[in-house]
């Protein structure tokens, strides 16, 4: 890979202006890293387009002269997915922030791949509508990231994870083109679907400059705590919930240790037991039958407390709490390494997955909060590794590669909505076995000088 001289420099300034490119050490050390335990690594220059046109422009110098490029949407990627590449420009995306066109009647937006989750849910709200996935960085993640990443959250059990929303994308390929995928239609049969190639491909295939979203209308919601003695009733709880045919908005597990977290950080008292936050969506006369449907089963599988919350702030409480967890723990232990688990398992493994992360805790002794979009079958399991330990780095490491290994023997994922990024290379063929030949013959005809955030998700 080749390094920014000043002739190229001098065609990058004709791209962009001066204010949209950045070299200076203490900027490009502030976009060295992402939110994940990936060593960071120093970019040869930061640039914010604003425009498509020059995403394009600047993809077409990268590739002439064979400069990596990472995208970057606001770096909370859990698995170094926005890591720079060795050398490489990071393509940040945050000044590509506008909402270009709320359609109601369609239940569509049109907005640039910049914007921040939250704000855009802020924008849509006024119209009755709502994005859905409910990533809990929300408040940070951009629309770009989420697409990069595939990413899900607290409501995708309902609605689905970004890639069942992703409707069309404007998409910047390596060779400078800009083209748009996909139609705006709610169904089609016409074509490969090259938005769904696009969405969880982590900057690899292409930048996702503009986007057309599908949304849904914004329903009437009621809170729910259920706490229970044992993890496993409460996992058994998740299954039948979903099987007596309610699909709630969110069903989400906190065992005791994370929710002893949410406790410290917050100065809350929570009961520290096995726990589930659940969001009922629908009419008021809908989701009342649902509550008392799952109030019952949780009392016959020996729940200590079922409560509803009764006002705005209890609800906002909550669901803060659950969505908390990582920033928590990234406060109480800021040294520690904190090993991010995303796995996933077919629903009737959920319970054996949740007791086995426990197992591991013990077996590698190393305390491990357990929580997760429990209705998706999606466990997060962070290991808290004390700083300057080595041994405990590697038992911590053993312990996560376990939990991953039980998830691909049950037909679950190694990740559920993180991504590859560098951290899961190791699983990618593990997971995929001989398709990963398939998915590289995609990234050589797409990106044939491989530019577009190299060393990324292949191992
Ligand atoms: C969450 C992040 C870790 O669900 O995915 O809180
Ligand atoms: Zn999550």
């Amino acid at each position: 890979m080749n390094t920014l001289s000043p002739e190229i420099l001098t065609k990058l300034k004709s791209i962009l202006p001066p204010a949209s490119i950045s070299l200076d050490p203490p900027v490009l050390e502030s976009y060295s890293h992402d939110r994940s335990i990936i060593p960071a690594e120093m970019p040869q220059a930061i640039v914010w387009p604003d425009t498509a046109e020059q995403v394009a422009a600047l993809l077409k110098l990268c590739n002439e002269h064979r400069l990596p490029v990472t995208a970057r949407g606001a770096g909370t990627s859990l698995e170094g997915n926005a890591v720079p590449s060795q050398e490489a420009i990071v393509l940040s995306l945050e000044r590509m922030n506008q909402v270009l066109e709320i359609l109601p009647q369609d239940f569509q937006v049109r907005l640039q791949a910049g914007v921040v989750y939250d704000d855009l849910n802020r924008q849509l709200a006024s119209h009755g509508l709502f994005f859905a996935p409910g990533p809990s960085s929300g408040d940070l993640a951009t629309i770009g990231g989420m697409i990069g990443n595939n990413a899900g959250g607290l409501n995708a059990l309902r609605y689905g994870v970004t890639r069942n929303h992703v409707l069309r994308l404007q998409v910047a390929l390596a060779d400078g083109s800009l083209v748009w995928f996909g139609t705006r239609a709610l169904k089609t049969s016409s074509g490969f679907d090259l938005v769904q190639l696009m969405v969880g491909s982590e900057g690899l295939l292409g930048i996702v400059t503009e986007v057309v979203l599908r949304l849904h209308a914004l329903p009437g919601r009621q809170t729910a705590l259920a706490q229970f003695k044992e993890l496993d009733s409460a996992a058994q709880a998740v299954y039948e919930i979903i099987s007596s045919g309610i699909l709630p908005g969110a069903l989400e597990l906190i065992d005791p240790i994370s929710i002893h977290h949410i406790n410290l950080y917050k100065n809350w008292d929570w009961a520290e037991v096995p726990t589930l936050l659940i969001e009922f969506h629908g009419t008021p006369a809908g989701m009342e039958g649902e509550i008392e449907i799952v109030r019952a089963l949780c009392a016959r599988l020996g729940a200590s407390k079922f409560e509803l919350a009764t006002t705005p702030k209890m609800v906002t409480e909550l669901w803060s709490g659950r969505k908390e967890i990582t920033n928590a723990e990234e406060a109480l232990y800021p040294n520690y390494t904190i090993l991010n688990g995303d796995v996933a398992v077919p629903l009737s493994r959920y319970a054996s997955a949740v007791r086995h992360a426990r197992e591991l805790s013990l077996k590698y002794d190393l305390p491990m909060s357990i929580f997760g979009h429990a209705g998706d079958g999606n466990i997060h399991c962070h290991t808290l590794v004390p700083p300057e330990d080595v041994l405990a780095l590697e038992r911590g490491h053993q312990a996560a590669d376990e939990l991953i290994r039980f998830a691909l023997s049950v037909g679950g994922t190694a990740t559920a909505e993180h991504g590859i990024g560098l951290a899961k290379r190791n699983f990618l063929l593990e997971e995929h076995g001989a398709s990963v030949e398939v998915m590289k013959k995609i990234k050589a005809a797409l990106d044939p000088n491989n530019i577009l955030n190299p060393g990324k998700m292949f191992p």
